[in-house]
């Protein structure tokens, strides 16, 4: 029969490359815990509402990339397309958005967006994300650049470049916004559609059109650093000095908008050379009014999000080494018990051991533990039992030893087994003659 299939843009992750999306998830987790970020995770589906009034309802994403259903009471629900608006609800949900308390949250999950799937796009794709709400000062700014810088580092993408840019407040905005407009209108015959309607909805988008006559008008456009007000101006000033002092590569681009309309001031991305058209591994920015517009205390807030998927495209990294050490193989049926309790044993002692079923050859079962490509097979048969000794096979060494059978109850054998394979491995000759008896 011909298999169902999985959905266009959702994404199996199989072995090995699983192996390498939870070593790069692990790796991230260390940094950011070394920036003492606490964990949390959120529901991969929220109240529709909740995105319509932090993302904004003119962006892409809530026009049209929304996965959002009803529920059987009737309620609107979206499957969460980035975690920002889902951590600052919990946030204060859970009562840790509060004046006078700095809230350090990071998470990882799938997110959810019906873009046209592509190399580096996916419809349920991965992010890692970290959020810091109540700092509005520019040390924030910068250490959360730095932050990132260490994680894309972290990743394997050190060489990614970061791009960074003020999109001013509610302050200087507004007429940024209208100086824009005003521009694009002079422009409008040799704009697309969407960004003609953009020129009402969203100017500030007409800067990130990908078609080139749009490229082209937009180029003479007024600049946002242009236009800050004198507050805006010295926030970006001192967060560009904290990085420069900090020795974080950036560059400065006054054309950077990000597909969110929550950011105010600090906005920033990084781009990986090697991607095509899908080049953002990750990008972020300050929200402050983010958390007062959804029900919280008037909190400043900044954050980022890097995809996973794109990191790891970018990094082409190999996998990493993920492999059972020992394979426990009885020979005979009478050996199979025997061989189910070492193996258990062996785990319990912190091995990754592979147990196979009995009744083979010992030719096949050898050539069975050479394809998982373990270090020892740990082979008992009739002779063994009589004896109360495991036949080792160092596959490495291509040596035999022999050892306990390590059945005793509390485990500690298994360790001395496994100690004593410790030993071989690290070339101690014959050390396994020395193991524990049972
Ligand atoms: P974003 O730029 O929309 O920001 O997404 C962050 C990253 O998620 C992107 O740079 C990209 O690597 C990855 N990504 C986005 N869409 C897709 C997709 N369809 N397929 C594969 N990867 C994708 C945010 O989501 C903000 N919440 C970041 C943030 C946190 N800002 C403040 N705090």
């Amino acid at each position: 029969m011909k298999t169902l299939g999985g959905v266009k843009g959702f994404h199996d992750i199989v072995p090995p490359e699983s192996e390498r999306f939870t070593a790069l998830e692990h790796r991230l987790r260390d940094v950011l815990r070394s920036y003492n970020y606490d964990e949390i995770r959120v529901p991969v589906a929220e109240r529709t509402e909740l995105f319509a009034r932090s993302l904004g309802e003119t962006t892409d994403i809530v026009e049209k990339e929304m996965y959002t259903f009803d529920d059987r009471d009737g309620t609107s629900l979206t499957l969460r397309p980035e975690g920002t608006a889902s951590v600052v609800r919990a946030a204060i949900d859970a009562g840790l958005a509060q004046r006078e308390r700095v809230a350090k949250l990071y998470y990882m999950g799938p997110m959810f967006r019906r873009e046209r799937p592509q190399k580096g796009r996916s419809r349920q794709f991965h992010q890692v994300g970290a959020e810091l709400i109540g700092r509005d000062d520019p040390t924030a700014d910068a250490e959360t650049v730095t932050l990132f810088a260490d994680c894309l580092a972290a990743a394997g993408v050190p060489s990614s470049r970061i791009v960074l840019n003020s999109l001013g407040d509610a302050e200087c905005r507004p007429a940024y916004r209208a100086a824009l407009a005003a521009y694009g209108e002079t422009h409008r015959a040799e704009l697309c559609e969407n960004c003609r309607q953009r020129l009402t909805r969203n100017p500030l988008r007409l800067l990130d059109c990908k078609e080139e006559g749009c490229r082209r008008a937009m180029a003479g456009a007024p600049l946002v650093t242009d236009h800050l007000c004198p507050a805006c101006r010295t926030h970006f000033d001192e967060v560009q000095a904290l990085l420069r002092a900090t020795g974080v590569a950036f560059e400065i681009n006054p054309r950077l908008v990000r597909g969110l309309d929550y950011y105010v001031r600090t906005a920033f991305e990084a781009v990986a050379s090697n991607l095509g058209a899908q080049n953002a591994v990750g990008g972020g920015g300050r929200y402050d009014g983010l958390v007062e517009a959804l029900g919280g205390p008037p909190l400043a807030g900044i954050g980022f999000a890097v995809g996973v998927e794109r990191l790891l495209l970018a990094a082409d990294t190999a996998a990493p080494e993920a492999r059972a050490e020992i394979c426990v193989i009885p020979l005979s049926d009478a050996a199979a018990a025997p061989a189910f309790q070492l193996a258990h044993r062996l785990r319990a002692a912190g091995a990754r051991c592979e147990l196979e079923a009995a009744g083979r050859s010992v030719k096949s079962a050898m050539r069975r533990a050479d394809k998982l490509g373990v270090h020892f097979a740990l082979l008992i048969g009739d002779d063994e039992l009589r004896e109360r000794r495991a036949t080792v096979r160092d596959m490495r060494q291509q040596r035999d030893h022999r050892c306990a059978l390590a059945l005793d109850t509390d485990g500690g054998a298994a360790r001395a087994l496994l100690a004593s394979l410790a030993a071989a491995a690290s070339g101690a000759s014959d050390a396994t003659k020395g193991a524990t008896g049972v």
